[in-house]
């Protein structure tokens, strides 16, 4: 089969090529998906520049999102058949013809759906779902702070969270284009603000007059640490899902844990047992899907990872805002 492979296992984006690799063999309770397509995350950077191994069973191909067509069953799966659309997660493969995956880790794709936006739901949306609802907590009426606000989890988070009832839902981003682009986004954030100019902690007070949020996602770590802590409300939850900016905070008031009750948890995905990502998947079938992801067609580059499409826009449907990549 052709996959997108990494010449001498790993470099830079010149270093990508569209190569043969083995069709995976079925085994007992897998399906082998034709991909349609398959969404870029930031891991696969990652795991391109050699800093980010695939987890041990894994395979070695990129990608951890896809949509797609069941080819074939193995033995000892239930309810699904040859030939029914499906979106998946897995722990890499993705970035090619076909994909082995537990059938667990499969989700139908709705008819209204496209293929690219079924492609961008598992592995944004599924982190994004963990990260507000099952260690965030967030309820009806909460108000949420996001960081990375037009990262691919930041905006699938967004949508969760105005989904699930939020009063508002503040994104903070690098620049004045994608605060722009994010407050566009129909149902997306109400609220944004630029953390290079701005003081993202007193920008979430102004909007929950002086209360602080209850839900905040975190993905830069260092930098934000204290304003993090100063913004969030009374039994306030943070969820903390990378560290961009850096992990020692070199001088923290631990205060604000105590006085305010503070909740902070760090969260993991690809690396989770398969029976926790098939619960997770399940789960949010039940509950969010097929609610229709926001996908935008505009060719321009939001964020680094246009590099590493580039390469391959030659091919066509590249969707490099929830950067799937269409065969
Ligand atoms: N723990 C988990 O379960 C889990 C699962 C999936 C992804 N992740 C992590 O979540 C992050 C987002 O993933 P993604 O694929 O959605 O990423 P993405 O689309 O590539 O977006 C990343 C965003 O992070 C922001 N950023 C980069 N460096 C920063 C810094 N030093 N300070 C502040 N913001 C910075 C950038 O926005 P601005 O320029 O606007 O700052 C950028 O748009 C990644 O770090 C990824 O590894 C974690």
């Amino acid at each position: 089969m052709r996959a997108v492979l990494i010449k001498g296992g790993s470099g830079g984006v010149e270093n990508l090529y569209i190569g043969e690799a083995p069709k995976p063999e079925i085994g007992s309770q897998q399906v082998l998906i034709q991909v349609k397509c398959f969404g870029l995350n930031r891991m696969d950077i990652a795991q391109r520049e050699g800093r980010y191994p695939p987890p041990p069973g894994a395979s070695s191909i990129l990608g951890v999102e896809f949509s797609g067509v069941i080819s074939e069953i193995g033995p000892g799966v239930e309810g699904w058949a040859v030939g029914d659309q499906v979106l998946g997660l897995a722990g890499g493969g993705a970035y090619a013809e076909y994909i082995l995956v537990a059938s667990t880790h499969i989700i139908k794709k709705p008819a209204s759906m496209s293929w690219v936006q079924a492609a961008s739901i598992p592995e944004a949306f599924l982190t994004a779902y963990q990260a507000l609802v099952m260690i965030g907590k967030m309820q009806r009426g909460d108000d949420v702070l996001i960081h990375a606000g037009a990262s691919g989890v930041g905006i699938a988070a967004a949508q969760l969270a105005r989904f699930f009832g939020a009063d508002t839902v503040t994104a903070t981003a690098s620049t004045q284009e994608k605060i722009d682009w994010l407050l566009k986004i129909p149902n997306g954030p109400t609220h944004a603000a630029n953390y290079k100019t701005e003081d993202f902690s007193a920008v979430v007070k102004n909007v929950t007059n002086g209360k602080g949020v209850n839900v905040l996602i975190d993905f830069v770590g260092q930098s934000h640490f204290s304003k993090n802590l100063d913004a969030l409300a009374v039994d306030g939850r943070m969820t903390m899902l990378a560290m961009l900016s850096g992990s020692v905070v070199e001088k923290v008031n631990l205060a604000p844990l105590l006085y305010k009750r503070l909740h902070v948890e760090g969260s993991t995905l690809r690396s989770r047992p398969a029976q926790y990502q098939a619960d997770l998947i399940q789960q949010y079938d039940r509950v969010h899907h097929p609610h229709k992801p926001f996908t935008d067609d505009i060719s321009r580059s939001i964020d680094s990872r246009q590099t590493h499409v580039t390469t391959f826009r030659e091919k066509k449907g590249v969707n490099p805002l929830r950067r799937t990549f269409t065969r």
